[in-house]
């Protein structure tokens, strides 16, 4: 089987669908997700799930190398960052060459960076007048939201959309097309 490493920091509904996505799959398993959010909401739902929960706090992940460890432990496959918020330290990206991916609820390269995620995205997009935006899912490099880009797809809005119908269609995308993408590089197709 291939394992998957979850990291998410907030609700977890990513995490959720990706984890219902993969349930019963002959190739691809689960293995646990990690958080850095003590109250994440991500943690009931694992709870609910049957999906082993890891929390870590900042020592564990930049201070030490406590999460490094847990993760050669773990051997996964695949690292997938669904809704994570902290930088990923470099030591991390050395360890899992093209093995870490991220989710990022915009087109990028627009978008991206630092303090942009969440609603914050979608009011830029709205801010900006565009007419579509989406969703891309890239590897992690050093520097937020830079990785080489694996997949993008978008969705039109207009600026009758509000904030929250943006953030709408943007995670409707993210559930249709982020557990596929995932099983395509595990699956090599
Ligand atoms: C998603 O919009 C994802 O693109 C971004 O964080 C959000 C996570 O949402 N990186 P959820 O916690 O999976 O509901």
């Amino acid at each position: 089987m291939k394992r998957i490493i979850l990291f998410a920091s907030g609700s977890g509904s990513n995490v959720e669908n990706i984890v219902r996505y993969f349930e019963g799959h002959p190739a691809i398993e689960i293995s646990a997700v990690l958080t850095n959010k003590r109250d994440a909401f991500v943690i009931d739902r694992c709870n609910k799930l049957g999906i082993p929960a890891l929390y870590f706090n900042k020592s564990g992940f930049t201070g030490s190398s406590l999460v490094l460890q847990v993760l050669q432990c773990m051997d996964p496959d695949l690292i997938v960052l669904a809704g994570f918020l902290l930088k990923i330290p470099s030591e991390l990206v050395t360890a899992f060459p093209k093995k870490i991916i991220n989710i990022h609820p915009a087109l990028l390269p627009k978008f991206g960076g630092k303090g942009m995620y969440g609603k914050h995205v979608h009011t830029a997009v709205k801010t900006q007048g565009e007419s579509e935006t989406g969703i891309t899912i890239h590897f992690v490099n050093e520097h937020y939201d830079e990785g080489a880009i694996i997949r993008q797809f978008k969705v039109g809005i207009s600026e009758r959309d509000s904030v929250d119908q943006i953030a709408a269609k943007v995670q409707s995308l993210e559930h249709k097309h982020f557990p596929e993408v995932i099983e395509a590089i595990l699956l090599d197709t």
